[in-house]
Formats: structure tokens, C-alpha cells, sequence
């Protein structure tokens, strides 16, 4: 514990860059703060690709260990496989039996568990009127169902954390909904509320909980979409005409590597007062 780590990291161990292109997180050694993370056990859902790979990566590079999952066991072993601290399992974040076992199993992988990151999840598109009864229960399900699959049996263990903490990944449709993806923002918005539930309820535990909301992350998710538009534009261009289109402030889509440090931070000793925030991370998209 105690170790220098960095949000600004002078090794460049990870990057971001602003809407210039510049890099906005290397910083000199002088930079350096200590996120206390170093020697902790963290949960993360769907670490094997896009956000929640990037924030397993930021918190094994904060020193921290990690607890991740997702479906296909050969892509999660493809990424987490070989590395140290790192303990990869292939599960469903919707099966509330085999989440416990998960759970269960990374605590006492670690000796304890300092925060879960419940990120896992995927969209589908769809009007209000047009989408089906039952993706309109898929996503309640893969949304709300697997924040609270994931949260009820660490509850227990973080409680013994002297830092103990929960970020929720959603979206900004959860307070702008977006008329194609109806389900995903009513989903969403439901996390938002679950999310402010959770912290007024574990909060007396020692428990935050936080919520980060995303606009348009350059991920597999959104080169899917990508792929479906089949506009023969490169990605680059089409998503600099998506972000025109959704009007999004910063003029670009984001990337996975400038959400990371914000859940780190949350996730953080250092943000002992912030409890029951929810914290856009969207380039101004939905503010
Ligand atoms: N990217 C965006 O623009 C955006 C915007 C708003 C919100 N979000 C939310 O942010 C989170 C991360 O998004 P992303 O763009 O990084 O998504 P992504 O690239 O599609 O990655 C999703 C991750 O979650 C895992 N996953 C999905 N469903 C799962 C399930 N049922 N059980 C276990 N693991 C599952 C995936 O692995 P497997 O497929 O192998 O299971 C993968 O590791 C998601 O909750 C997403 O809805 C993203």
C-alpha cells in the first residue's frame, strides 16, 4: 500500500488525450497521486473487452488486484490469461447463483474485497412503440438485475474494507433518453435510481456507491453499430459525423481510456465524500 500512483502517470502506463489530440495524462514525476488503491481487491464485470478492460488495466496499474468476468471464456483468456493479479472467469452477470459463487470466490482469492464495479452489459436499439415486450425484460434484466447480482453478495465482504466502494457503469440516456434506444434509456434509468437507492443504503456500512454515465465510448459496442450503418465511411469519419449528428459538445466519441481514471478516482480513498454522485463522463452529451 502507500506505493506512488499516478492518475497523470509519468510511465505513460495509460493515455488519454484531449479534444486536440494532446496527451493529457502524462504528467512529470512531481505529478504523481497516490490513489491508494495499491494492494486491494476490486470486482469488475465484462473486463474482457472496451470500459471494462481499461479499468481493470488502470487498477492493476495502480497496484490493486482484479476480479473480472465475462461470457466467452476465450477472449477473456486471450486478454487476462497471463497477467498477475488478475483473476478471469467466464459467466453470465445475469445468473445471480453463479455471481455469488464469483464473488465468494475473489474475496477469498484476495482475503477481501475494497470495491465491485458492476460495468457488464450490452444494448439493443428500438422505439418506444416498436420494441418488444420481452427486450424491454432483457434489459431490466442485463441492466438493473446484474448492478444487484453483483452488489448483494459482496455487501457482506465490503463492509470489513476500511474503503469500501461501488461504481455503477450506465448511461446518460438515463437522464436523456434517446427515442431509438428506448428500452436502454428506461433500463438506464431505472440503474440511476437503483444507484441512488444502494448508496442511501450502504452508505451506513461504510459503503459509497457512485454512478458514472457515459455518452458514446468508442468501443466494440459502438463499432458494432458502426458495422450495421454500413454508410462506407471509415470509423474515424463515421463517428465524427455521430457525434456531430448527437450533438455532442466535445465534437468526438470517447474512448475507454478516458473513462478508467474517473471510476479509479470514485473508486479511491480520495473520494471518501462523494457518495451518491452521478458523474457524467459523456463530453458534455445529455448535460
Ligand atoms: N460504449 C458506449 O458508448 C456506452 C454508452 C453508454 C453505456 N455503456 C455501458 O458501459 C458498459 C461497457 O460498455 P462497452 O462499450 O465497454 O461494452 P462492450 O465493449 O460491448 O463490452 C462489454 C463487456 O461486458 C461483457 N458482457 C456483456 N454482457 C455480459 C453478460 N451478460 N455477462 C457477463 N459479461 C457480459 C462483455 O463480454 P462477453 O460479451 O464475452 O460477455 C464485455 O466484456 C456497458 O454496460 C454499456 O452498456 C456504453
Amino acid at each position: 500500500m502507500g506505493r506512488a500512483t499516478r492518475i497523470g502517470s509519468g510511465s505513460g502506463r495509460y493515455s488519454g488525450s484531449n479534444s486536440l489530440g494532446q496527451d493529457i495524462l502524462k504528467g512529470e514525476e512531481g505529478d504523481a497521486v497516490d490513489l491508494k488503491l495499491a494492494g486491494r481487491g476490486y470486482v469488475v464485470t465484462g473486463g474482457s473487452r472496451g470500459v471494462g478492460k481499461a479499468i481493470v488495466a488502470v487498477l492493476l496499474a495502480e497496484g490493486a488486484r482484479v476480479a473480472t468476468c465475462a461470457r466467452d471464456a476465450e477472449v477473456l483468456a486471450g486478454v487476462w490469461g497471463e497477467t498477475d493479479r488478475v483473476l478471469a472467469r467466464s459467466g453470465d452477470v445475469r445468473d445471480r447463483a453463479w455471481m455469488r459463487e464469483f464473488v465468494d470466490e475473489s474475496a477469498a482469492a484476495f482475503g477481501a474485497l475494497d470495491g465491485v464495479v458492476a460495468n457488464a452489459g450490452a444494448g439493443v436499439t428500438g422505439g418506444v412503440l416498436s420494441t418488444p415486450p420481452g427486450v424491454w425484460r432483457d434489459q431490466y434484466e442485463v441492466k438493473v438485475g446484474s448492478v444487484l447480482n453483483v452488489v448483494e453478495p459482496a455487501v457482506g465482504y465490503l463492509a470489513l474494507s476500511d474503503s469500501a466502494a461501488v461504481v455503477l457503469v450506465n448511461g446518460v440516456t438515463a437522464h436523456a433518453p434517446e427515442p431509438d434506444m428506448a428500452a436502454v434509456s428506461a433500463a438506464r434509468a431505472a440503474v440511476g435510481s437503483v444507484g441512488k437507492m444502494l448508496a442511501a443504503t450502504l452508505i451506513s456500512e461504510g459503503i459509497r456507491v457512485n454512478t458514472v454515465n457515459l455518452g458514446a465510448i468508442g468501443t466494440d459496442r459502438q463499432m458494432a453499430k458502426y458495422t450495421a450503418a454500413e454508410t462506407g465511411l471509415d470509423f474515424a469519419a463515421w463517428s465524427a459525423e455521430e457525434a456531430r449528428r448527437r450533438s455532442v459538445p466535445v465534437g468526438r466519441f470517447g474512448r475507454a481510456e478516458e473513462v478508467a481514471p474517473v471510476v479509479a478516482l470514485l473508486l479511491s480513498p480520495l473520494a471518501s465524500y462523494v457518495v451518491g454522485a452521478g458523474v457524467d463522463v459523456a463530453g458534455g452529451l445529455g448535460g
